[in-house]
């Protein structure tokens, strides 16, 4: 590990209160933990998890003073693993980067080999981390629906906090494979920009959660993409079509899931659970790679934008609030 490199960073520290302080600080690489890797950091992204982290959610992270982000893009510098050499192009996501482990939001890491994946061909590091454990995590949805053979031509697709960084990029790669897409949103300045990413109806959120209590509600789409939880995935689940396919990733509305047997017994609907953190490394390359190829979509330069270390502060207070459409790019080049 080389000690001298002085490095900015994100730094959070929590106080006695419980709350938290965030500042941009000069780090030094010396003070990163010895794993396999010392990586220079070029992007990162804003994702829902590094908000909770940074407002010292115990969930997400116990050790302070932390620096968070749970996405890095960029070149390695030091390795110790024979996979890896220096100047390889690399992502980080997942696993424990950003929650205990200092992430993406300082301008080096230091982590295991086994959680790196080389930069797929046809990607460059910024539109890897346009796409980001968001981008990760949509693909990962999409991958299930298309793996229990829901087709293009079988029914619409929704999308719920269609908005949001894992919602903005399903609505658009589904949108891109030829699905039409549904999208739940509650920002109802935003449709011109769900209709530009390519949704082919809107519906507010109440549209999809007020709705009778009966168990079963006439189909309205045959798989989904639920970024929410709660009571909006208990109604997208009422209202699937026979041997229609859910996944759901998110716990926006909290932890709990209340809802009925019968559209799994008498429909035939699955529900499927998303863990973009632990997953098997050969669907993690193979998700890369789609992003790269088949899957990569053209709205990438529309669907983001690029901000630098001193605006995460501002950044993360509006995801906590549900207030940012698309995703954030962060530059850490300079
Ligand atoms: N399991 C995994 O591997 C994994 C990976 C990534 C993310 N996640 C989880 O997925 C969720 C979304 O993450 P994200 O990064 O996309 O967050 P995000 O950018 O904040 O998006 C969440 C979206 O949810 C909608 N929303 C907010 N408040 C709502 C409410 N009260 N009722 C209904 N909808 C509401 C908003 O979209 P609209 O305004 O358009 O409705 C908001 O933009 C989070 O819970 C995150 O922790 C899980």
């Amino acid at each position: 590990m080389n000690p001298g490199s002085s490095y900015n960073a994100i730094v959070v520290d929590k106080k006695k209160t419980g709350d938290t302080e965030l500042s941009v600080q000069k780090l030094n690489t010396g003070q990163l933990p010895n794993n396999d890797l010392l990586i220079r950091v070029h992007y990162s992204s804003l994702n829902f998890k590094d908000a909770l982290s940074a407002k010292g959610n115990p969930g997400v992270t116990r050790k302070f003073p932390h620096t968070p982000g749970i996405d890095a893009a960029g070149v390695v510098e030091q390795s110790s693993d024979s996979r890896f050499r220096k100047g390889d192009e690399v992502i980080v996501t997942s696993y424990d980067l950003g929650q205990n482990t200092w992430g993406g939001f300082g301008q080096y890491i230091s982590v295991p080999g086994d959680w790196v994946v080389p930069l797929p061909k046809g990607l460059t590091l910024k539109e890897s981390m346009i796409f980001g454990t968001a981008g990760f995590t949509a693909a990962y949805g999409v991958k299930k629906i298309v793996g229990q053979n829901v087709r293009p031509d079988a029914g619409a697709v929704i999308v719920t906090g269609a908005t949001g960084g894992v919602g903005t990029m399903a609505v658009a790669i589904l949108s891109h494979l030829g699905y039409s897409v549904i999208a739940v949103t509650g920002k109802s300045d935003q449709h011109g920009f769900l209709k530009k990413i390519g949704v082919s109806k809107i519906m507010d959120r109440q549209e999809v959660t007020d709705i009778s209590s009966k168990q079963m509600l006439s189909s309205r789409w045959v798989a989904g993409v639920d970024t929410v939880g709660g009571g909006m995935l208990d109604a997208v689940l009422r209202q699937t079509d026979h041997n229609g396919v859910i996944t759901c990733c998110g716990n926006v509305l909290g932890g709990e899931l209340d809802t009925s047997i019968y559209p799994f017994i008498l429909r035939g609907v699955s529900l499927m659970g998303i863990d973009s953190g632990i997953c098997l490394m050969e669907d993690r390359l193979e998700i890369w790679n789609k992003l790269a190829t088949d899957w990569k979509i053209d709205s990438l330069d529309y669907l983001h934008r690029e901000i630098k270390l001193e605006q995460l502060p501002a950044e993360i207070d509006k995801i906590i609030d549900g207030k940012q459409v698309g995703r954030i790019l962060v530059n850490l080049r300079s």
